[in-house]
């Protein structure tokens, strides 16, 4: 068994600087969620160990900077922000469209700046991300990807070995994802469903083991979306395929969905005979909080019966901290890993943390895969059309629980039919192989 994360903490960062300027770009949604658990983390993990934080914000919404905690000094522009202030990290939270010239101000401006943290995507465009690589390269960075640092993965992790043995073996045969909300009445900026499909395909590239997806078909719509949003693509129903394993994924994700829907379901094929899903739902409502799920079902595949092995709402999120010292949540574990692992000297990091993180070559891996949702590309057939906002629609793929057993059936051999064997390349991973969680026990299928 590994050391607890927090043991190696204390033992390792030691880093000669103790004081640190840190800039919030963005103090809407996403930066206050950053600066609240950045302030955590500043008095009960980084001040015990003598490190202490100055943190800043910058808003051009008086309304956003007004509700900041006292101790965040607040700028209505990076000008103003940065003639006044030296930061050494930077975390990014301004709306997608913004990222690249905040970046370039960034970097032109403050040279010595060390750290960036990022919410995703990391810039609108793969071109741009490639234009900020080499000032990228030069520092540390690490992307929120949120759902990574779901609690689920690590349950899961725990529990597939035996779930294997008892089964016989499991192969995986393919994914369902879907992801998406309705956002026609949405005024921030988007850059339409690319942005939210980094995290049903970085769970299945990172967390599950299956990188570099590629688009094999889809359809696309493409339209106005909201007034922020105006001509974007807002669904997409599609085909990808891990480039490593050769694994098949449908993914639908759409911006004009009834409600928020969240899934990712993996199908494996066990040596007993029988088929297995293992169900990830994410941002559910658990004993009246936010929760993921996780299920896992045995399938009958004469009759198509379910029985479900697995229901559980994980609690207990990793986040480098002594259990229960920070709150349980994503953003939080988000930082808190980022700051732990940034503050660590780079010989000394340990890799079962590091592997939690979204680091400059994943951020451009999945930043790649994404970009494959663009209406240039000649596997996607776009139709342009506005969305509707009174006819909004469902996921294609529910649970399978609602689902009757011929139409459990009939997606199982779906999935089944576009099995083609593992790339010849296969076991040349990319930097995402070295990733923790289901990795490991992708290597076992
Ligand atoms: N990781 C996730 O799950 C997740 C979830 C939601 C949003 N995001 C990402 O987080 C980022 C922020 O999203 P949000 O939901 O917080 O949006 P938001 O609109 O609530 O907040 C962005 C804030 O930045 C400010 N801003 C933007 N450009 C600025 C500029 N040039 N100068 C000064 N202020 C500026 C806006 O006034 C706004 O208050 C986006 O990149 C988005 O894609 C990530």
């Amino acid at each position: 068994m590994s050391k607890p994360l927090h043991d190696d903490f204390g033992a390792q960062a030691r880093p000669a600087q103790k004081h640190f300027q840190v800039l919030v770009l963005g103090a809407g949604v996403m930066g206050q969620r950053h600066i609240a658990s950045l302030i955590e983390i500043a008095d009960k993990v980084l001040a015990p160990q003598g490190i202490t934080l100055d943190i800043a914000a910058v808003d051009r919404r008086d309304d956003m900077l007004k509700v900041l905690p006292a101790r965040v000094t607040p700028f209505a522009d990076m000008d103003s922000a940065l003639a006044a202030q030296k930061p050494d990290i930077a975390v990014m939270a301004f709306n997608d469209d913004q990222h690249i010239s905040a970046f370039r101000k960034l970097f032109a401006e403050r040279p010595d700046l060390q750290a960036v943290l990022t919410e995703k995507p990391l810039t609108e465009h793969l071109r741009e991300a490639r234009e900020l690589e080499p000032e990228l390269r030069k520092r540390y960075l690490s992307m929120n990807t949120v759902v990574n640092f779901s609690p689920v993965f690590d349950r899961l992790t725990e529990m597939m070995p035996s779930i294997d043995a008892a089964h016989g073996g499991l192969k995986p045969i393919g994914f369902e994802a879907i992801w998406g909300k309705n956002r026609t009445a949405d005024t921030r900026p988007s850059i339409g469903v690319p942005s939210e499909s980094v995290h049903a395909l970085s769970i299945i590239s990172d967390m599950f083991g299956h990188a570099r997806l590629s688009l094999e078909q889809g359809a696309a719509k493409k339209g106005y979306l909201s007034e922020k949003a105006a001509d974007v693509i807002y669904e997409i129903d599609s085909t990808f395929r891990s480039g490593k394993t050769g694994t098949p994924v449908l993914f639908h994700a759409s911006y004009v969905f009834d409600s928020q829907h969240r899934k990712v379901t993996a199908y494996y094929g066990a040596g007993n005979g029988d088929a297995l899903a293992v169900e990830l739902d994410f941002d559910v409502k658990h004993n009246g909080q936010n929760a993921d799920r996780l299920r896992i079902h045995r399938i009958d595949r004469a009759s198509g019966a379910i029985e479900t092995l697995v229901d559980e709402h994980p609690s207990e999120i990793v986040n480098g901290a002594a259990p229960g010292l920070l709150r349980a949540d994503r953003i939080t574990a988000f930082n808190s890993l980022s700051m732990i692992d940034f503050l660590t000297p780079p010989q000394k990091r340990a890799p079962a943390l590091a592997a939690r993180l979204s680091n400059l070559d994943a951020a451009l891996e999945v930043q790649a895969e994404v970009e494959q949702i663009n209406p240039q590309n000649r596997l996607l057939r776009v139709s342009e059309m506005d969305a509707d906002p009174k006819a909004l629609g469902k996921p294609k793929y529910g649970s399978i629980t609602e689902a009757g057993a011929d139409a459990v059936l009939a997606r199982l051999a779906a999935l089944e039919s576009l099995q083609k064997p593992a790339p010849p390349h296969a076991l040349h991973g990319s930097h995402r192989a070295a990733k923790k969680g289901l990795v490991e026990i992708s290597r076992l299928f």
